[in-house]
């Protein structure tokens, strides 16, 4: 497919819904190559079936760093390069901090922080050796001030940031650029069955994930004289 980001190749983690799978739908109209990795391989056959030639599917669960490695292996042996790494997968649980199981808070922690930590390590070498690349992390709002009902997820989103502020320093000279999106409410499963019903109205009112792949393009089709470090964007009708 032709487009302006034609040639490039993009990794993308949480492919399988919301956010994840809408930023693989454009860079696809845009012409990039995407490689989409998720846990639910009957989601990932039928995006990858609706996507074409333009996408190769990897079952994998960000929690565990063979399988972030064995993703970025894939995307180099289909396509031979890598351009960007958007390290999307997240869950959030709501809750006091004692209302959750340790469980939830342990998932939160692994999929959110190590989950975004083993996708970069395993693609930080073909970057280096390569002399560029774009990292895109999507943290979220929470990751920039504390929210209440949801401290333990706001803290992996607070990680997320730190994790781009240390990388920025570390690999802008090799020139790797590293950008954080943080979005406010954004209307996905995310959250479904806890506090979110597929038709509460409010869900009208708060961002798509159309919304947020698109800022997730704009980061990508930069100059490459300049650098995105973090991107706080809210729905307009979202008030706090
Ligand atoms: N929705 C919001 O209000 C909001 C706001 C700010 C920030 N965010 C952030 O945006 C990101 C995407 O959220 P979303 O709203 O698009 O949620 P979503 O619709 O629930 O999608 C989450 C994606 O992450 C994948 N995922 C979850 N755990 C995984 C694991 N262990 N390994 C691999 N993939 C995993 C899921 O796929 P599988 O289940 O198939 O693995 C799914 O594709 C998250 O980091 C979230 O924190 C969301």
């Amino acid at each position: 497919m032709s487009g302006d980001l034609g040639g490039r190749v993009v990794v993308v983690t949480g492919a399988t819904a919301g956010i994840g799978a809408a930023t693989g739908r454009a860079l696809v109209r845009a012409g990039a190559s995407v490689v989409l990795g998720a846990r639910r391989t009957e989601r990932l056959d039928e995006i990858g079936a609706e996507l074409g030639d333009a996408a190769l599917t990897v079952e994998i669960d960000v929690r565990d760093p063979e399988a972030a490695r064995h993703l970025i292996e894939a995307a180099l042996g289909r396509f031979g390069h890598i351009d960007a790494l958007v390290a999307n997968a997240g869950i959030g649980a709501y809750g006091g901090i004692m209302d959750l199981s340790d469980g939830q808070l342990r998932d939160m922690i692994d999929t959110n922080v190590a989950g975004t930590v083993w996708p970069i390590r395993a693609v930080v070498p073909h970057f280096l050796e390569q002399g560029r690349g774009d990292i895109v992390i999507v943290a979220s709002v929470a990751g920039l001030r504390g929210a209440g009902d949801e401290a333990v997820y706001a803290a992996t989103k607070f990680a997320q940031v730190g994790l781009a502020g240390g990388l920025d320093r570390e690999l802008r000279a090799e020139g790797i650029r590293v950008s954080t999106i943080c979005p406010g409410g954004v209307a996905t499963e995310f959250a479904m069955g806890a506090g979110r019903t597929p038709d509460m109205p409010g869900l009208a009112r708060m961002l798509r994930a159309e919304d947020v792949a698109e800022a997730i393009l704009t980061v990508l089709r930069q100059p490459e004289t300049m650098r995105t470090l973090v991107w706080s964007m809210r729905s307009i009708h979202e008030e706090d």
